[in-house]
């Protein structure tokens, strides 16, 4: 079945990504693709509606990102957003304006009462803007509906050919009651019927695959992470026994994470799951070795060389399962398709396992989206809402020389750190939060006794990409159950300290 889809056209914003997510919560489903589509090819497409983004260019530059003028004749509703926006008035015979200052930040608005567009939104509203550029004369048969006190056309449309600008974010939530604005843009104007659900989704993919893998051997290696969890159970959904998860223990997870692995896989889905225990493989390989960039090296070389040796005992596939997902095939603005993710995990893969075809049945999906569909196959929240982890693991997370005992402090005293967000409810707005030894030993005192051991750092930021990062407010009195808990629960502890830097400068991680 085909969706009906929306075409979103990329003109290299920074909340594009964000664009395209909000319309698909919508349940409508959308590609985002470069700006410079041939006209032929988007009837070809054949969208419901077309959104243009924001950029970070100025329609008067030479060589700024264009339109085909034919795009406004095709009868297919039109939404201009930011950039987008001016790009509709640029080309239509309007004017656009350079300010002598950019606006950036929360800003008031009023809507006309009487714009499709608008229907259910408070008239006197807050929107949000990050512009210099603005449309100062809407073109020939375009009416505004929108005006905020620097934008004298926030916002404009032609209700009859349905094309619509706007110069402020609806897809930010600081915009309030954007969500409702496109809404009435899909539905009121793109009549869109709203068929893409997770559900359906899953239906779909789990008949096609099922088509596909008839009869075949298929291959996935299980990192424990969201990506591979959810693709490897819904190709098992289609496969059943034909498919075989290779899970490697590096034994460099976090408490419980590969024991979880095979009870959630094995135990609970029935799993055709190996398990690589090479625990003791990567300690020795990583004794001694204390620049971090080695021992990445040689994790990535020592897990693939694990794979190799599984997959071997395997023999020939037909298809190997990767866990690729719509973030890592988009490339903002000119986007050229990067096909296989680059994580070393899997990255090097392909070419020590012998197979025939690839399948990537994520391809389409936002990680927001992944997770619901990992919902919607029974895995748990464990499992489904794991913050990002690094493929090397606790390995980068002991500064210095990987050991057996440093790994169970810091298992044991990240243990805590987890469960006492989970407990203060704040799982879900922190990005990452881990805890980290650090190769600096400090004295103390317990009990009567001198303690001399190494300073343990707790690290815990917000972020929507892990590009950029701020430390999170925990409040104090968690921070305060933390430490006291570390300290009386885990050995090898006496000190430790929260790390308060935002990315840039520091990184997330710290190795
Ligand atoms: P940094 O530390 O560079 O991290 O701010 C950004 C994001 O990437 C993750 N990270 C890694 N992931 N292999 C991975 O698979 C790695 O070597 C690696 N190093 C950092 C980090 O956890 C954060 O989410």
């Amino acid at each position: 079945m085909r969706h009906e889809r929306v075409l979103i056209l990329d003109f290299g914003g920074q909340y594009n990504q964000l664009i395209a997510r909000r319309v698909r919560e919508q349940n409508v489903y959308c590609d985002l693709l470069p700006y410079d589509m041939s006209i032929e090819k988007i009837r070809e497409y054949a969208p419901v509606g077309i959104i243009f983004t924001g950029g970070p260019n100025s329609v008067y530059e030479a060589g700024a990102p264009a339109v085909d003028a034919r795009i406004f004749d095709l009868g297919i509703p039109v939404l201009g957003i930011c950039y987008g926006c001016q790009l509709i008035a640029h080309t239509l015979g309007g004017k656009v304006t350079h300010a002598s200052t950019r606006e950036y930040g929360k800003c008031e608005i009023r809507y006309a009462e009487d714009s499709a567009l608008f229907a259910g939104v408070a008239p006197k509203n807050i929107c949000w803007m990050s512009h210099t550029d603005y449309v100062s004369e809407v073109p020939a048969g375009f009416s505004v509906t929108a005006r905020t006190a620097t934008c004298p056309a926030a916002g404009f449309e032609d209700a009859k050919r349905k094309i619509y600008g706007i110069q402020f974010h609806t897809e930010v939530h600081h915009t309030r009651e954007g969500e409702i604005i496109l809404h009435n843009f899909l539905y009121n104007v793109c009549k869109a019927k709203g068929d893409w659900t997770m559900s359906n989704f899953v239906a779909e993919q789990v008949e096609r695959l099922k088509e596909k893998l008839v009869g075949k051997k298929v291959l996935c290696a299980m990192s424990g992470g969201v990506d591979s969890a959810v693709a490897a159970t819904l190709v098992h959904r289609a496969a059943g026994e034909n498919l075989t998860c290779v899970f490697v223990d590096h034994g460099l997870l976090r408490k419980g994470e590969a024991e979880e692995v095979v009870s959630v896989f094995r135990d609970g889905l029935g799993m055709n799951l190996v398990k690589a225990d090479a625990r003791d493989r990567f300690l020795a390989k990583l004794k001694g070795v204390g620049d971090p960039e080695r021992k990445r090296k040689i994790i990535g070389e020592e897990f693939i060389k694990v794979f190799e040796a599984e997959s071997k005992k395997i023999g020939a596939v037909d298809f190997l399962v990767q866990g690729t997902i719509y973030p890592d095939v988009i490339e903002s603005g000119k986007g050229a398709s990067a096909v296989i993710k680059s994580h070393h995990n899997v990255g090097g893969l392909p070419s020590v396992v012998d197979f025939k075809e690839i399948v990537e049945p994520l391809r389409d999906l936002f990680k927001d989206e992944v997770r619901k569909v990992g919902t919607e196959l029974g895995l748990p929240d464990s499992v489904v809402q794991r913050q990002p982890f690094p493929g090397p693991g606790l390995a980068i997370r002991i500064m210095g020389e990987v050991t057996e005992e440093k790994l169970k402090t810091l298992r044991d005293a990240d243990f805590i750190l987890r469960d006492e967000i989970a407990k203060a409810g704040l799982s879900r707005d922190i990005w990452q939060y881990f805890a980290v030894i650090t190769s600096t030993s400090t004295v103390g005192v317990m009990g009567d006794a001198r303690t001399y051991e190494p300073v343990i750092a707790l690290r815990a930021v917000t972020s929507v990409d892990a590009m950029t990062a701020d430390w999170a407010r925990i409040p104090y009195d968690v921070l305060e159950k933390i430490s006291s808990r570390i300290i009386n629960e885990v050995d090898h502890a006496n000190r430790i300290v929260y790390d308060i830097t935002s990315k840039p400068p520091a990184t997330i991680e710290w190795e």
